[in-house]
């Protein structure tokens, strides 16, 4: 199985980086964040606010529950609600869900099994290369300059929810943002895509 494992935080280029170089290898591509995503829509809609108490256990069993489907669209119990992710309520809530570990292994235990049965791909998130695939042939870490990624975001997040949410991924208990163990790190700042995207593919030659 061919697992590339891009990780990085807001901004850095992940998502664009990772699509390019799935094409690039014929590889299906993946965003855990929008796994993390849908978890923090499904906890909105049915009320449950993160920050409360109780709502770690109340999440665990809800993401247990939920069918979700990530690619091109992605679905919530079988609803396309590809549109609803990237909501600044969405954005907000995020974090607190993805610091819950029974939430966090439940959608690890779906990305393994989304990997098995495309055969492998990109993956892009924050902990791919650490923890979720720490076996991936190539793991790379992207960075970028905090104001060029505060700028990448801008129109989708203020400077200060780039910024919280930042240091919440890479603060929490469970599996917070580091650069993996054998990660190849870039920094995306001032460069081409397609020049991020040569480098990252001759790696893998
Ligand atoms: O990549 P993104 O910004 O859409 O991710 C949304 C949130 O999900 C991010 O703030 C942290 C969390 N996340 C995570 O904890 N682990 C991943 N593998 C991917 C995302």
């Amino acid at each position: 199985m061919r697992v590339v494992a891009i990780d990085g935080p807001v901004g850095s280029g992940k998502s664009t980086v990772a699509k390019a170089v799935a094409e690039r290898l014929d590889l299906p591509y993946m965003e855990s964040g929008a796994m993390y995503r849908v978890a923090a829509l499904a906890a909105l809609r049915r009320g449950i606010d993160p920050e409360a108490e109780g709502a770690a256990d109340a999440l665990t069993e809800l993401v247990a529950e939920v069918d979700m489907e990530v690619g091109d669209r992605v679905l919530l119990d079988g609803v396309d609600v590809t549109a609803d992710l990237r909501s600044k309520q969405v954005g907000r809530a995020v974090s607190a869900v993805a610091a819950m570990p029974g939430v966090r292994s439940e959608l690890v235990r779906r990305q393994r099994e989304w990997a098995e049965e495309h055969g492998g791909g990109v993956i892009e998130g924050r902990d791919i290369g650490s923890v979720v695939f720490p076996d991936a042939e190539l793991k790379v870490f992207l960075t970028a300059s905090a104001g060029e990624r505060a700028r990448r975001r801008e129109l989708d997040e203020t400077a200060d929810d780039l910024a919280r949410r930042d240091l919440l991924d890479s603060t929490r208990a469970v599996s917070p943002l580091i650069v993996p163990q054998g990660a190849v790190v870039v920094d995306t700042t001032a460069r081409p895509i397609d020049e991020v995207v040569d480098e990252i593919v001759a790696m893998l030659k």
